[in-house]
Protein backbone atom coordinates (compact mmCIF):
# COMPACT_ATOMS: atom_id res chain seq x y z
CA UNK A 1 0.00 0.00 0.00
CA UNK A 2 1.16 3.32 -0.56
CA UNK A 3 2.62 5.59 2.11
CA UNK A 4 -0.28 8.23 2.51
CA UNK A 5 2.98 10.50 3.07
CA UNK A 6 4.26 9.94 -0.62
CA UNK A 7 0.15 11.52 -1.68
CA UNK A 8 0.91 14.36 0.56
CA UNK A 9 4.16 15.19 -0.79
CA UNK A 10 2.52 14.61 -4.24
CA UNK A 11 0.07 17.16 -3.56
CA UNK A 12 2.67 19.67 -2.10
CA UNK A 13 4.40 19.23 -5.88
CA UNK A 14 0.92 19.76 -7.18
CA UNK A 15 -0.28 22.61 -5.90
CA UNK A 16 2.63 24.77 -6.24
CA UNK A 17 2.84 23.85 -9.89
CA UNK A 18 1.48 27.58 -10.26
CA UNK A 19 5.32 28.72 -9.73
CA UNK A 20 6.57 29.84 -12.69
CA UNK A 21 8.86 32.95 -11.17
CA UNK A 22 12.34 33.18 -11.85
CA UNK A 23 14.74 31.14 -13.95
CA UNK A 24 17.55 28.79 -13.89
CA UNK A 25 21.22 30.27 -13.08
CA UNK A 26 23.04 31.72 -16.28
CA UNK A 27 26.22 32.83 -14.64
CA UNK A 28 27.02 28.97 -15.20
CA UNK A 29 26.56 28.09 -19.15
CA UNK A 30 25.80 24.24 -18.09
CA UNK A 31 23.30 25.59 -15.38
CA UNK A 32 21.21 27.87 -17.76
CA UNK A 33 20.35 24.35 -19.85
CA UNK A 34 18.19 22.50 -16.96
CA UNK A 35 14.99 21.92 -17.47
CA UNK A 36 12.75 24.52 -15.14
CA UNK A 37 10.03 22.05 -14.92
CA UNK A 38 11.42 19.66 -13.20
CA UNK A 39 10.65 19.32 -9.66
CA UNK A 40 11.38 16.94 -6.73
CA UNK A 41 10.67 17.02 -3.11
CA UNK A 42 11.95 14.40 -0.35
CA UNK A 43 12.12 13.54 3.39
CA UNK A 44 14.14 11.11 5.33
CA UNK A 45 12.95 10.45 9.00
CA UNK A 46 16.23 9.96 11.80
CA UNK A 47 15.21 6.38 11.54
CA UNK A 48 16.63 6.38 7.85
CA UNK A 49 12.52 6.11 6.37
CA UNK A 50 12.91 8.00 2.33
CA UNK A 51 9.80 9.44 1.02
CA UNK A 52 10.75 10.67 -2.15
CA UNK A 53 8.33 12.14 -5.37
CA UNK A 54 8.43 14.17 -8.26
CA UNK A 55 11.62 13.75 -10.27
CA UNK A 56 13.11 11.89 -7.56
CA UNK A 57 15.56 10.23 -9.16
CA UNK A 58 17.24 13.10 -11.27
CA UNK A 59 20.46 14.30 -10.87
CA UNK A 60 21.55 17.76 -10.37
CA UNK A 61 24.54 19.13 -8.96
CA UNK A 62 24.68 20.27 -5.40
CA UNK A 63 26.40 23.58 -5.06
CA UNK A 64 25.94 25.53 -2.08
CA UNK A 65 24.44 22.77 -0.57
CA UNK A 66 27.75 21.25 -0.05
CA UNK A 67 28.99 24.45 1.74
CA UNK A 68 27.68 23.09 5.46
CA UNK A 69 29.16 19.82 4.98
CA UNK A 70 32.57 21.06 3.98
CA UNK A 71 32.54 23.18 7.16
CA UNK A 72 31.67 20.23 9.13
CA UNK A 73 34.83 18.43 7.55
CA UNK A 74 36.89 21.34 8.49
CA UNK A 75 35.55 21.45 11.98
CA UNK A 76 36.13 17.73 12.52
CA UNK A 77 39.91 18.61 10.81
CA UNK A 78 41.10 21.46 12.78
CA UNK A 79 38.55 21.86 15.75
CA UNK A 80 35.52 24.87 16.28
CA UNK A 81 38.19 27.66 17.58
CA UNK A 82 40.76 27.13 14.37
CA UNK A 83 38.15 27.49 12.10
CA UNK A 84 36.51 30.29 14.11
CA UNK A 85 40.01 32.21 13.85
CA UNK A 86 39.92 31.76 10.29
CA UNK A 87 35.93 32.05 9.05
CA UNK A 88 33.15 33.50 11.12
CA UNK A 89 29.66 32.97 11.78
CA UNK A 90 27.80 36.14 11.05
CA UNK A 91 25.29 36.50 8.18
CA UNK A 92 26.36 38.91 5.43
CA UNK A 93 22.80 40.17 4.74
CA UNK A 94 24.41 40.65 1.05
CA UNK A 95 24.03 38.04 -2.11
CA UNK A 96 26.70 34.56 -1.55
CA UNK A 97 29.11 36.11 -4.43
CA UNK A 98 29.72 39.38 -2.44
CA UNK A 99 33.26 39.19 -1.09
CA UNK A 100 31.62 40.19 2.31
CA UNK A 101 34.90 40.19 5.09
CA UNK A 102 34.53 41.10 8.29
CA UNK A 103 36.33 44.87 8.44
CA UNK A 104 38.21 43.95 12.10
CA UNK A 105 39.39 40.60 11.23
CA UNK A 106 39.72 40.42 7.71
CA UNK A 107 38.30 36.69 7.68
CA UNK A 108 35.04 35.80 5.46
CA UNK A 109 31.95 36.67 7.67
CA UNK A 110 30.80 32.94 6.82
CA UNK A 111 31.04 29.60 5.80
CA UNK A 112 27.94 29.84 3.43
CA UNK A 113 28.58 32.37 1.17
CA UNK A 114 31.05 32.28 -1.59
CA UNK A 115 34.11 33.85 -0.01
CA UNK A 116 33.64 31.53 3.48
CA UNK A 117 33.23 28.67 1.75
CA UNK A 118 36.22 28.82 -0.64
CA UNK A 119 38.34 29.34 2.78
CA UNK A 120 36.66 26.77 4.10
CA UNK A 121 37.04 24.12 1.21
CA UNK A 122 40.89 25.04 1.90
CA UNK A 123 41.17 24.19 5.60
CA UNK A 124 39.49 20.81 4.64
CA UNK A 125 42.89 18.83 4.91
CA UNK A 126 44.59 16.77 2.39
CA UNK A 127 45.25 13.00 3.23
CA UNK A 128 46.80 11.29 0.29
CA UNK A 129 43.64 12.58 -1.71
CA UNK A 130 43.20 15.96 -2.42
CA UNK A 131 40.52 17.74 -0.43
CA UNK A 132 37.71 17.65 -2.65
CA UNK A 133 37.89 13.74 -3.00
CA UNK A 134 37.51 13.44 0.77
CA UNK A 135 34.89 15.92 0.19
CA UNK A 136 33.19 14.03 -1.97
CA UNK A 137 33.88 10.21 -0.16
CA UNK A 138 31.68 12.27 3.32
CA UNK A 139 28.64 12.62 0.06
CA UNK A 140 28.94 9.04 -0.77
CA UNK A 141 28.88 8.04 3.07
CA UNK A 142 26.34 10.36 3.75
CA UNK A 143 24.21 9.34 0.78
CA UNK A 144 24.56 5.18 0.94
CA UNK A 145 25.98 5.33 -3.11
CA UNK A 146 28.63 6.75 -4.65
CA UNK A 147 28.72 10.10 -5.34
CA UNK A 148 30.30 11.54 -8.29
CA UNK A 149 31.28 14.92 -9.65
CA UNK A 150 29.60 16.43 -13.13
CA UNK A 151 32.97 16.82 -15.04
CA UNK A 152 31.48 18.50 -17.34
CA UNK A 153 29.39 21.20 -14.80
CA UNK A 154 32.93 21.46 -13.19
CA UNK A 155 34.72 22.38 -16.73
CA UNK A 156 31.65 25.17 -17.32
CA UNK A 157 31.97 26.95 -14.01
CA UNK A 158 35.60 26.86 -14.00
CA UNK A 159 35.49 28.32 -17.45
CA UNK A 160 33.61 31.02 -15.76
CA UNK A 161 34.67 31.41 -12.75
CA UNK A 162 36.67 35.13 -12.62
CA UNK A 163 34.15 36.06 -9.57
CA UNK A 164 35.46 33.17 -7.25
CA UNK A 165 38.52 33.55 -8.42
CA UNK A 166 39.15 37.20 -7.72
CA UNK A 167 37.25 36.57 -4.32
CA UNK A 168 39.91 33.87 -3.61
CA UNK A 169 42.95 36.20 -4.65
CA UNK A 170 41.70 38.84 -2.34
CA UNK A 171 41.58 36.34 0.61
CA UNK A 172 44.94 35.31 -0.48
CA UNK A 173 46.44 39.20 -0.52
CA UNK A 174 45.31 39.23 3.00
CA UNK A 175 46.27 36.00 4.23
CA UNK A 176 42.78 34.31 4.89
CA UNK A 177 43.57 31.77 2.02
CA UNK A 178 45.34 28.39 3.61
CA UNK A 179 45.81 27.14 -0.51
CA UNK A 180 46.86 28.77 -3.29
CA UNK A 181 44.27 30.76 -4.95
CA UNK A 182 43.45 29.02 -8.22
CA UNK A 183 43.76 25.05 -6.71
CA UNK A 184 41.24 26.30 -3.77
CA UNK A 185 38.72 27.61 -6.35
CA UNK A 186 38.91 24.62 -8.36
CA UNK A 187 38.37 22.31 -5.53
CA UNK A 188 35.52 24.42 -4.24
CA UNK A 189 34.02 24.38 -7.95
CA UNK A 190 34.57 20.62 -8.11
CA UNK A 191 32.95 20.23 -4.51
CA UNK A 192 30.11 22.17 -6.04
CA UNK A 193 29.76 19.90 -9.05
CA UNK A 194 29.02 16.54 -7.13
CA UNK A 195 25.23 15.30 -8.43
CA UNK A 196 22.77 14.32 -6.35
CA UNK A 197 19.17 13.56 -5.93
CA UNK A 198 16.67 15.31 -3.45
CA UNK A 199 17.03 11.39 -2.22
CA UNK A 200 20.74 12.01 -1.34
CA UNK A 201 19.93 15.92 -0.15
CA UNK A 202 17.23 13.90 2.28
CA UNK A 203 19.77 11.41 3.71
CA UNK A 204 21.92 13.90 3.96
CA UNK A 205 19.71 16.35 5.93
CA UNK A 206 18.35 13.62 8.41
CA UNK A 207 22.26 12.64 9.21
CA UNK A 208 22.48 16.51 10.63
CA UNK A 209 18.91 16.02 12.11
CA UNK A 210 20.45 12.98 13.73
CA UNK A 211 23.24 14.83 15.66
CA UNK A 212 25.80 13.39 12.67
CA UNK A 213 24.69 10.01 12.65
CA UNK A 214 23.51 9.02 9.76
CA UNK A 215 20.38 6.86 10.29
CA UNK A 216 21.04 3.91 8.08
CA UNK A 217 24.29 2.51 8.55
CA UNK A 218 24.53 4.18 11.91
CA UNK A 219 28.11 5.38 11.22
CA UNK A 220 28.80 8.71 13.27
CA UNK A 221 30.15 11.10 10.48
CA UNK A 222 30.37 14.59 12.65
CA UNK A 223 30.65 14.98 16.30
CA UNK A 224 27.37 16.34 17.79
CA UNK A 225 28.98 19.34 18.68
CA UNK A 226 30.08 19.72 15.14
CA UNK A 227 26.61 19.03 13.74
CA UNK A 228 25.07 22.26 16.39
CA UNK A 229 27.81 24.51 15.01
CA UNK A 230 26.41 23.86 11.19
CA UNK A 231 23.19 23.87 11.86
CA UNK A 232 23.29 27.32 13.65
CA UNK A 233 25.33 28.81 11.58
CA UNK A 234 22.79 27.15 8.42
CA UNK A 235 19.88 28.54 10.64
CA UNK A 236 21.30 32.42 10.24
CA UNK A 237 23.07 32.44 7.22
CA UNK A 238 22.00 29.52 4.84
CA UNK A 239 19.49 31.19 2.86
CA UNK A 240 21.77 34.64 2.15
CA UNK A 241 20.11 37.71 2.59
CA UNK A 242 16.68 35.76 2.33
CA UNK A 243 17.47 34.37 5.86
CA UNK A 244 15.38 36.48 7.65
CA UNK A 245 12.29 36.00 5.49
CA UNK A 246 13.31 32.16 5.56
CA UNK A 247 13.40 31.70 8.68
CA UNK A 248 10.63 33.61 9.83
CA UNK A 249 8.18 31.77 7.29
CA UNK A 250 9.45 28.00 7.17
CA UNK A 251 11.27 27.99 10.47
CA UNK A 252 14.38 25.69 10.32
CA UNK A 253 18.22 25.68 9.32
CA UNK A 254 18.66 24.82 5.36
CA UNK A 255 20.55 25.62 2.64
CA UNK A 256 20.20 26.15 -0.19
CA UNK A 257 22.12 25.55 -3.83
CA UNK A 258 22.02 27.50 -7.44
CA UNK A 259 21.06 24.35 -9.49
CA UNK A 260 17.59 24.68 -7.72
CA UNK A 261 17.91 22.72 -4.71
CA UNK A 262 17.48 23.18 -0.83
CA UNK A 263 17.86 20.97 2.06
CA UNK A 264 16.05 21.86 5.70
CA UNK A 265 16.46 19.95 8.67
CA UNK A 266 14.17 19.63 12.06
CA UNK A 267 16.99 18.82 14.50
CA UNK A 268 15.89 15.06 16.48
CA UNK A 269 13.25 14.90 13.44
CA UNK A 270 13.62 14.64 9.62
CA UNK A 271 15.96 16.37 6.95
CA UNK A 272 13.44 17.59 3.93
CA UNK A 273 14.83 18.39 0.11
CA UNK A 274 13.08 19.92 -2.36
CA UNK A 275 14.19 21.00 -6.51
CA UNK A 276 12.79 23.43 -8.73
CA UNK A 277 15.55 24.80 -11.07
CA UNK A 278 14.36 28.51 -11.24
CA UNK A 279 15.68 30.68 -8.67
CA UNK A 280 14.74 34.11 -6.81
CA UNK A 281 16.63 37.26 -6.50
CA UNK A 282 18.28 35.97 -3.77
CA UNK A 283 19.90 32.93 -5.56
CA UNK A 284 17.29 30.46 -3.79
CA UNK A 285 14.53 27.88 -5.63
CA UNK A 286 11.49 30.32 -5.96
CA UNK A 287 9.21 26.86 -6.00
CA UNK A 288 11.72 25.40 -3.78
CA UNK A 289 10.69 28.06 -1.01
CA UNK A 290 7.52 27.64 -1.53
CA UNK A 291 7.02 23.91 -1.14
CA UNK A 292 9.35 24.46 1.92
CA UNK A 293 6.72 26.84 3.52
CA UNK A 294 3.65 24.52 2.90
CA UNK A 295 5.52 21.64 4.50
CA UNK A 296 6.27 23.78 7.22
CA UNK A 297 3.07 24.75 7.72
CA UNK A 298 1.32 21.35 7.30
CA UNK A 299 3.95 19.29 8.84
CA UNK A 300 4.57 21.75 11.83
CA UNK A 301 8.41 21.91 11.30
CA UNK A 302 9.16 25.56 12.44
CA UNK A 303 10.95 25.53 15.65
CA UNK A 304 9.31 28.35 16.99
O1 LIG B 1 30.34 29.37 -6.47
C1 LIG B 1 29.23 29.50 -7.02
O2 LIG B 1 28.77 30.58 -7.41
C2 LIG B 1 28.40 28.22 -7.16
N1 LIG B 1 29.28 27.08 -7.36
C3 LIG B 1 27.56 28.00 -5.93
C4 LIG B 1 26.63 29.16 -5.59
C5 LIG B 1 25.33 28.74 -4.95
O3 LIG B 1 24.94 27.58 -4.99
C6 LIG B 1 24.53 29.83 -4.35
N2 LIG B 1 23.41 29.32 -3.61
N3 LIG B 1 22.25 29.47 -3.93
Amino acid sequence: MRSPILDYLDAIVEQTGHIDSGAPADYIPELAAADPNRVAVALCTVNGTVYAVGDADHEFSIQSMSKPFAYALAIEDHGLDYVLERVGVEPSGEAFNELSLDPETGRPRNPMINAGAIATHALVRRDERPAVERILALFSDLAQRPVEIDEGLAASELATGDRNLGIAYLLHASRRLAGEPSASVEGYIRQCSANVTVRDLALMASTLANGGVQPNTGRRLFSRRTTRQVLSVMASCGMYDAAGDWFTSVGIPAKSGVAGGIIGVLPGQVGVAVFSPRLDGHGNSARGVAMMERLSEDMGLHLM
